[in-house]
């Protein structure tokens, strides 16, 4: 069996909150190249073969429902199941087994929500099924896996370990990390415990290897980034209008720009970098933006030069305003000749006066 016919997409927990921008933590559904992030995860499980996603969050469905509806729309049947309290991820796969039609032996793609990659689903899935495992698991290596799980394995690719944040130098073992994608034997997601939180990563896998259950990974280097941060968020949206994170689901040709319907661009603005002008924005005179996100609705006046930024919807940016790897929230107004730079974060509805803020000299 080559193909996962149904999958489980977590999206929730206790660190998330519902603000409508990624001034806290990104958002499922903040645009990331022009539609809600979400919708490229479930683009890409689509065209690997997958019919039937469970929506499991903690947070209530009417965020995610009025977008994605039963998921015809991206040729899915989408389901949408709330913890009343966050059941962490174990608790949240096991939560909505009941809504898997998948058969004991059959494999199920279980996902995280805030992740971005061009991880090839058949493989893992034929990576799972030829080694016969009970779990298989998306690995990537990274420069350092301390905000990470650590999944060592042997030469077969065999997990002999999970190590979820090590805390001590000793537990850095691997720079291969759980890239947050598996595929379950369904049967395997019927012995998580019930109704309590459970995390997949500190118990069931853990658990998984104490009983000789067999984990397998699948390492590769294809492209992989944790949205964890606003700066990773933006990161990601520049990625894929520039084509480097591969998703069906980017509303226009891959290049340096993607402007989308009815916004408009001055004729000698400069858009590179994977920048993606959502509807209805505006981008004044002279204006240069570099691999940012400007949302729908947002107003970019004459001069002004961004970078690696977020510019929340319906929010405004001054002339000659700076914005260098910051995010300004929904609504906020920037007036003219400010610098913003170094991870600030302005949040939704702030206004700024004019050169109210800087970092270089007055001179
Ligand atoms: N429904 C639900 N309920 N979803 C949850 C819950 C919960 O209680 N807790 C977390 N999630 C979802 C998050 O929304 C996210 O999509 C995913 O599960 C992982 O949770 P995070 O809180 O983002 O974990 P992390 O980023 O610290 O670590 C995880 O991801 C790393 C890769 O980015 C772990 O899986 C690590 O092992 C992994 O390396
Ligand atoms: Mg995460």
């Amino acid at each position: 069996m080559t193909q996962a016919r149904e999958a489980i997409l977590l999206v929730g927990g206790k660190g998330t909150r519902l603000r409508p921008l990624t001034v806290h933590t990104p958002k499922p559904m903040v645009p990331a190249a022009g539609v809600p992030f979400l919708t490229h995860q479930l683009a890409r499980a689509r065209a690997a073969g997958v019919e039937h996603v469970v929506l499991a969050t903690s947070y209530l469905a009417e965020v995610f429902e009025p977008y994605f509806g039963d998921g015809s729309k991206l040729g899915l049947h989408i389901e949408y199941v709330t913890e009343l309290e966050p059941l962490g991820t174990g608790g949240a796969i096991r939560n909505v087994a009941s809504r898997l039609g998948s058969g004991a032996d059959e494999p199920v793609l279980v996902f995280n929500g805030d992740i971005l990659t061009g991880l090839d689903i058949q493989a893992l899935v034929a990576t799972h099924t030829a080694s016969g495992a009970d779990v298989s698991l998306h690995l990537t290596r990274v420069e350092d896996p301390r905000a990470f799980g650590l999944v060592p394995t042997d030469g077969t690719g065999r997990v002999t370990a999970f190590l979820e944040k090590p805390e001590t130098p000793e537990q850095i073992v691997t720079d291969q990390i759980n890239a947050g994608a598996y595929i379950f034997r369904r049967s395997v997601i019927d012995t998580i415990p019930v109704g309590r939180p459970v995390s997949v990563e500190r118990e069931t896998f853990p658990g998984l290897l104490a009983s000789g259950a067999h984990l397998q990974g699948m390492v590769d280097s294809t492209y992989w980034l944790d949205l964890g941060t606003p700066r990773a968020f933006v990161r990601g949206s520049a990625d894929l209008v520039l084509g480097r994170a591969p998703s069906p689901a980017v509303p226009g040709r891959c290049g340096e720009q993607l402007v989308l319907p009815t916004a408009s661009v001055a004729a000698d603005a400069k858009l590179t970098g994977g920048t993606v002008v959502g509807e209805g924005a505006r981008i004044g005179a002279g204006a240069r933006i570099t691999g940012s996100a400007v949302l729908a609705g947002a107003v970019i006046e004459p001069g002004a030069v961004i970078t690696d930024s977020l510019v929340g919807a319906g929010a405004r940016i001054g002339s000659r305003t700076v914005v260098d790897d910051a995010v300004v929230g929904d609504g906020a107004r920037v007036g003219a000749d400010n610098e913003l730079r170094g991870g600030m974060r302005v949040w939704c509805g702030t206004v700024l006066p004019d050169a109210a803020v800087r970092f270089s000299s007055d001179a």
